[in-house]
């Protein structure tokens, strides 16, 4: 298989970036390392881990842990088609079970995110959308305003996979939303994956969270806390894990410590009807010359080490 280093932005100069997030522990360090990382134009939610309400809250604590002024937009609270599913087997009740939060300090900027996102995109020619959940929110968007396809940089988003969580062959925020996901894999546009091949190289180690947890301040404790009941949910559930894959940080990182990532070029296409195989990304590994052309540049390994050395240092850089 062809792989490559993924070209495009270095770490010294800062893309421009919209979240569209349902945190979830892992969409909470993605926030953190955009915050750090990135020109975080906003933060819109959608139901996913939990109802959206709950990945409503969870933002703006995020957003008021960190101290950023950035605003909250919430958007869609089910998919297009399918009924609504949520992650609490995972990620808890609230969708960030595991530490003690305080309160929201302000209520969200807004219930609009689909028009924020539009709105956004459109005064800020180049920014990237970095979807970490269910893809119905960005898919209503390009829906609506066919235009956001030429005028973002691209997607960069956490999902699909060669292998599958919520099936075996269906990773959960494609499997969320599979009508959504068809319309942003088909958007035509420079699209990055994180799949999950990918993320489960990137565990939260019993180790490495010791190591969030020295870091000093209250941000990292409460981080260490939810890495904690993340990484338990997933080691008593699986065989052979040393800890949760932290999957949504790497659709950030993609963009910012592109160093990291081999990748490699595909076609991808979301599988809408198969009995065992909705929600799949069908990756087209095919040497053949007569296959489809790639639509989605598929990241294939992260360096761990150094991109937790990133996130120890976000973290650092927020926690007081
Ligand atoms: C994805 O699903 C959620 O549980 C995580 O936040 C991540 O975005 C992994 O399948
Ligand atoms: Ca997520």
């Amino acid at each position: 298989m062809p792989m490559s280093h993924l070209p495009g932005t270095s770490a010294a100069t800062r893309p421009r970036v919209l979240i569209d997030c349902d945190p979830g522990h892992d969409d909470a360090i993605a926030i953190v390392v955009a915050a750090r990382h990135t020109e975080l134009l906003g933060i819109t939610t959608v139901a996913g881990n939990a109802p959206l309400d709950r990945t409503t809250r969870n933002a703006l604590i995020v957003r008021d842990l960190l101290g950023i002024d950035v605003e909250v937009h919430s958007g869609a609270d089910r998919p297009l088609v399918a009924p609504p599913v949520h992650a609490d087997y995972v990620h808890g009740e609230s969708g960030m079970d595991g530490a003690d939060l305080p309160e929201p300090v302000r209520p969200a900027d807004g219930a609009d995110a689909v028009a924020f996102i539009i709105d956004t995109c459109r005064a800020n020619e180049g920014t990237w959308l970095v979807p970490t959940g269910p893809l119905t929110n960005v898919a209503l968007a390009l829906r609506a305003a066919p235009d956001l396809a030429d005028r973002v940089a691209g997607i960069s988003l956490m999902g699909g996979g060669t292998f599958g969580n919520r099936t075996a062959s269906a990773e959960f925020n494609v499997w969320c939303d599979p009508e959504a996901a068809a319309t942003v894999f088909g958007f035509r546009g420079p699209l990055v994956m994180s799949g999950l091949h990918l993320t489960h190289g990137f565990q939260a180690t019993p180790e490495r969270i010791a190591r969030v947890r020295r870091i000093p301040g209250r941000l990292a404790a409460v981080l260490a806390d939810l890495f904690d009941f993340f990484s338990g949910t997933y080691v008593s559930r699986h065989d052979g894990l040393l800890g949760a894959p932290v999957h949504d940080p790497c659709a950030v990182l993609a963009l910012t410590h592109p160093e990291l990532f081999e990748a490699s070029d595909a076609h991808v296409a979301i599988e809408l009807r198969g009995e065992f195989t909705r929600g799949m990304t069908v990756v087209d590994r095919r040497r053949l010359l007569d296959r489809p052309a790639p639509n989605c540049r598929v990241l294939e390994r992260i360096d761990d080490e150094a991109g937790f050395d990133v996130i120890d240092e976000a973290i650092a850089a927020f926690s007081r």
